[in-house]
This record gives C-alpha cells, sequence and structure tokens, in this order.
C-alpha cells in the first residue's frame, strides 16, 4: 500500500546527440547530413559578419548541404523576426534549422518552428502546454554560456506591443542535436561573458532551492554550480578555453536543471525589468540575485550553504554578500534608473510568471515591490 506523499513522478527530456570541445562546430555538417537537405542557419548579425561561424557555414558545404541564412536576429528577438525567419524557412523550401548565436538566437529559432510547423500567430502559443508534436529537424550551437537555451522547452520572445516577454514551453522545442564549441565565445565582450555567465549560474542556483527540486534536477544543479563556481571569473578575465569548456557545459547542465525544476523569483523579476528598461536578462538577474537570496535565505539555508561550497564562496561570508561581491569583481553594475510609478506595473507582471510558485519562500505583492525597491 502506498502512502501519500511517498510516490513522485517525474520525467526528463534532454537533446539526443551533444558534441562538446574545441572546433566541434566543423562537425555540422555531418552531425546535419543524417536530419536535414536544406537548412536554414539563424544567428546575429555580429556572429556573421565577423565570421566567426563561417566554420559551421563551411561544413555545411564541405557535406554538400544547400543553405541559407537568417542573420538578423537581434538581442531580445521580437515576435516580427520570428515570422521573418519562418518566411524565409518557406521562401527558401528550407527542411531544418541550424541554431547558432546566443539565447536569443535560440530562442528565436525555437519559436519560429513553431510558426513553421504549427502556423497561426506566436502569441496563441504563449504558455505551456499549447504547441503539439511535431517533427522539424533543430541543431543548437550556443555562442554564449549562457541560456542553457539549447536545451530547455524554454523559449522566450518579445511582444512589443504588450511590453512583455512571453514565455512559449513545450517539451518538442527542445532541440536533437546540440554543439559545445568553446571557439564561439573566443573575443566575446567581457561584459556580455559576465551578465550570460551569471544568468547561467543563476539557473543552477534556482533550480538547486526550488520547491520543484528532485535527486535528478539537484544532480545537474550541484555539478553545474561547481562548474560555473570554478569557471566564470577566469572565463570573463581571461577568456581562456578551458574556462569556457566548463562554462559551455556548466550552463548545459544547469538548462538541464532549470527544465525539471524550474526557476524562482530571481527570473519572474527579472523579465519585467527587460520588458521595461531593456536591461540585458542576465544583467537584470545578476543584480536581484542577492536581495532575493537575502530574501529566501531562511527557507533555503541548507542548499545555500551546499552551493556556496560548490560554487567556492568565501567562508565566513554571507552568500548573500558573497554574490553582490562577485557582481562587482564581474563590473555587474546597475545603470538604469528604475522609477518609483513603474513598480506597480513590474509587480504585476512579476506575479504572472510561473517562477513565483517555484520560489522556496512563496512571495507577494507587498515583498516583491520591497524587492523591486532595493534597486531604486
Ligand atoms: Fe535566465
Amino acid at each position: 500500500m502506498s502512502r501519500d506523499g511517498d510516490i513522485k513522478t517525474f520525467s526528463w527530456h534532454v537533446p539526443e546527440t551533444v558534441v562538446t570541445g574545441p572546433g566541434s562546430m566543423k562537425e555540422t555538417g555531418s552531425l546535419a547530413q543524417g536530419m536535414m537537405r536544406h537548412p536554414l542557419v539563424i544567428t546575429g548579425p555580429h556572429l556573421f559578419k565577423a565570421g566567426i561561424i563561417a566554420p559551421v557555414l563551411d561544413s555545411l558545404e564541405t557535406a554538400g548541404l544547400v543553405y541559407a541564412v537568417f542573420h538578423e536576429t537581434e538581442s531580445d528577438p521580437s515576435i516580427e523576426t520570428v515570422e521573418k525567419i519562418r518566411d524565409m524557412y518557406e521562401k527558401h523550401a528550407c527542411d531544418g534549422l541550424i541554431a547558432a548565436g546566443g539565447g536569443s538566437v535560440l530562442d528565436a529559432a525555437k519559436a519560429a518552428a513553431v510558426l513553421i510547423t504549427q502556423g497561426g500567430r506566436l502569441q496563441d502559443y504563449e504558455g505551456a502546454g499549447k504547441v503539439s508534436a511535431f517533427s522539424l529537424p533543430m541543431m543548437a550551437i550556443p555562442a554564449t554560456a549562457g541560456t542553457g537555451s539549447e536545451v530547455t522547452p524554454f523559449a522566450v520572445i518579445s511582444d512589443h506591443a504588450r511590453q512583455v516577454k512571453m514565455t512559449i514551453s513545450s517539451l518538442h522545442l527542445i532541440p536533437q542535436t546540440v554543439i559545445l564549441d568553446p571557439d564561439l565565445l573566443k573575443g566575446i565582450p567581457s561584459g556580455l561573458a559576465a551578465a550570460t555567465g551569471m544568468d547561467a549560474l543563476i539557473h543552477a542556483l534556482e533550480a538547486f532551492v526550488s520547491r520543484y527540486a528532485d535527486f535528478v534536477s539537484d544532480a545537474f544543479a550541484r555539478e553545474a554550480l561547481k562548474k560555473i563556481g570554478g569557471s566564470l571569473e577566469r572565463f570573463v578575465s581571461t577568456g581562456d578555453e578551458k574556462a569556457a569548456v566548463d562554462m559551455l557545459e556548466g550552463s548545459f547542465l544547469a538548462g538541464c536543471a532549470f527544465s525539471l525544476a524550474r526557476l524562482g523569483l530571481v527570473h519572474a523579476l527579472s523579465h519585467p525589468l527587460s520588458a521595461h528598461y531593456g536591461i540585458p536578462h542576465g544583467t537584470a538577474n545578476a543584480l536581484l540575485l542577492p536581495h532575493i537570496v537575502r530574501f529566501n535565505q531562511k527557507d533555503a539555508a541548507e542548499k545555500y550553504k551546499e552551493a556556496a561550497v560548490l560554487v567556492g564562496a568565501d567562508e565566513g561570508t554571507a552568500f548573500a554578500d558573497w554574490i553582490a561581491d562577485l557582481n562587482r569583481c564581474l563590473s555587474v553594475e546597475m545603470k538604469w534608473t528604475i522609477c518609483q510609478e513603474d513598480l506597480p506595473v513590474l509587480v504585476r507582471d512579476a506575479l504572472v510568471s510561473g517562477n513565483v510558485q517555484a520560489n522556496p519562500r512563496l512571495a507577494d505583492k507587498t515583498e516583491i515591490e520591497t524587492i523591486y525597491h532595493c534597486l531604486i
């Protein structure tokens, strides 16, 4: 006889193939051969113009694949950009997507896959469980470490008309093949490395303390915290290859962790900040984190204690203070003015996020407003 509460069911979904290591993007062509014949490569303007993704394109040519390139994906991609990707895919009669870029590029590609296979308006798929099963081959090659978008079932797209970032969530959005190549991270500006690296760290930490955490998500989160904690500062200051590999793998593992356990109050509160003030996602997260760790401290004391050891935080310094120091060390600073009169709208938008429920301490309207107030 079972006892209520003792039985838990969970399942996890990850990419089928992961290729990692320096130079691995040169494998794109041979990996794509079995999946597609006319890929649409999706990337951003800088990666394309600076020739950073040239090895990807060369390998497709060598493999005899005829491809088209969409290279106009902006940061925090809009619905309009996703529609342009769909139009280009249809115009060139493509049969698969290869997304090579940061989280914005990967999210735009995942959202485009929805429009290509299901039609309609992107807004119709906002939320969870609205995307039907589809077969559209997708490869993801992250150029930041990162959002973990290469492994997660989420795509975040900006809806400028409503001034919100909307999330589409479906297991069908997980790319089948992922390439983690540190060569793509060479020369990444330190500000971007810091913001995206803090985002990855926060994915692991929020998943670790989540109310939905289980022993599988914890295993992913622990390894992610160790890899990211051991390499973030070195990656930002020197960009060295070993640190870049650890950051990419840590970011991937953090993505696995939060796909299972969700995120928390940091992400719930950061999306409205990005939507209203244009604060980059990782930066908004990093600035919120010390305040939210303080807010959660009592309810997640044991997990924070373990996380502090895993990331190599200074013993004897409160974890939240160590994080604030890390932000300073990585030059993550508040350069935006948060207005008191915007707080009701920010709070309203934060409360819509499902991540509020995953946070170890449930926050109400007034508490969320108090946390935002710390940034003024
Ligand atoms: Fe994030």
